[in-house]
């Protein structure tokens, strides 16, 4: 989630802040809509050789391996992909949000943990389900798009080890989005799983205006490519990443999280002065003082 969003930036800058950038091919918000705000766009990683006396904003802990995936051989094959445990969580998540409701109604799904196997997990997700689709007499429909790649089999292989008939899982990969969509069998099924490796555009898969469609199905979309601020993104009806603490995030949080931020940040300039920031030196200053060396 970020903390600065191009609108917070802008009031940043209105405020006679220098705000700079870092480029993101991952964020929610897109570089280019930070350049519209007229902030500076520096390079990836450069946060490490700024001057010390720039502050640095930032939510995440800091990446171990970075870049693993996207190392690639001679002939521009990824040396190393993490695709099959993506796709098989993925489709987990997408059939326990499915049945949630079903089998707690009114209550929020959030708080989705590690399990010690993919057993447990398995069995756990066929309970719900099960327990879900005997509630409401059917089980759920599952269309996943891009299902001859490593996220797309595992999620297909997923959805068949938590019970959920052969007839019910549509696979579908380059042939049958080539009449380019939108596509009424997403809204059709229950539950939609992206799984495609998008490397030349295409049409939208579903547009907001699929979503207006009285006959919807689709409860539940599993978005495990995530090109979420490619200008080809094929899933073009949200812009946030979810968490394991909310799995389903609702989509404005970003903005409405960097708003409350807002006020903090336009005190920076007096951040002696200002209790939140003296707070945060202090505490700062306390947890450096417990390294060794210091
Ligand atoms: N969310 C995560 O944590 C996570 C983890 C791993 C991979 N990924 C992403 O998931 C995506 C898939 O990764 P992968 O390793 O399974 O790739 P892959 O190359 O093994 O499979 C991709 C599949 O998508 C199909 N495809 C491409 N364009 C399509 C289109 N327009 N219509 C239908 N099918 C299409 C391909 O034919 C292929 O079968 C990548 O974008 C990757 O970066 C995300």
């Amino acid at each position: 989630m970020p903390v600065v969003t191009p609108t917070t930036a802008s009031a940043l800058l209105g405020a006679g802040y220098d705000v700079r950038v870092e480029r993101s091919e991952q964020r929610i918000f897109g570089d280019s809509e930070f350049e519209k705000v007229c902030a500076t766009l520096v390079p990836k990683g450069s946060w490490t050789e700024a001057p010390t006396e720039h502050i640095i904003i930032g939510l995440k802990e800091l990446p171990k391996d970075d870049y693993l995936e996207f190392l690639q051989d001679d002939s521009g094959r990824r040396v190393a992909a993490f695709g099959y445990h993506a796709g098989s969580a993925g489709a987990a998540l997408g059939v326990e949000a499915w049945a949630w409701p079903h089998a707690h109604p009114g209550e929020e799904f959030r708080g989705v943990k590690p399990y010690p196997s993919e057993d447990a997990l398995v069995s756990h997700v066929k309970s719900v389900v099960t327990e879900s689709s005997a509630k409401i007499g059917r089980n759920p429909k599952i269309l996943v798009i891009g299902a001859l790649g490593r996220c797309g089999k595992a999620a297909v292989d997923l959805a068949l080890k938590v019970g959920v008939p052969a007839e019910n899982v549509l696979q579908w990969d380059m042939a049958e989005t080539a009449k380019g969509g939108p596509f009424v069998e997403i809204v059709e099924s229950d539950i939609f799983i992206n799984c495609i490796y998008l490397n030349q555009p295409v049409p939208p898969f579903i547009d907001t205006g699929s979503l207006e469609n009285p006959d919807r199905k689709l409860s539940v979309v599993v978005d495990v490519s995530c090109d979420t601020t490619n200008p080809h993104n094929p899933i073009p009806i949200y812009s946030i990443n979810t968490t394991f603490g909310e799995p389903t995030v609702p989509v404005p949080v970003s903005e409405a999280f960097s708003k409350d931020l807002l006020p903090s940040l336009l005190s920076l300039k007096d951040r002696k002065s200002t209790k939140v920031w003296a707070e945060a030196e202090k505490l700062f200053h306390s947890k450096v003082a417990t390294l060794s060396g210091y």
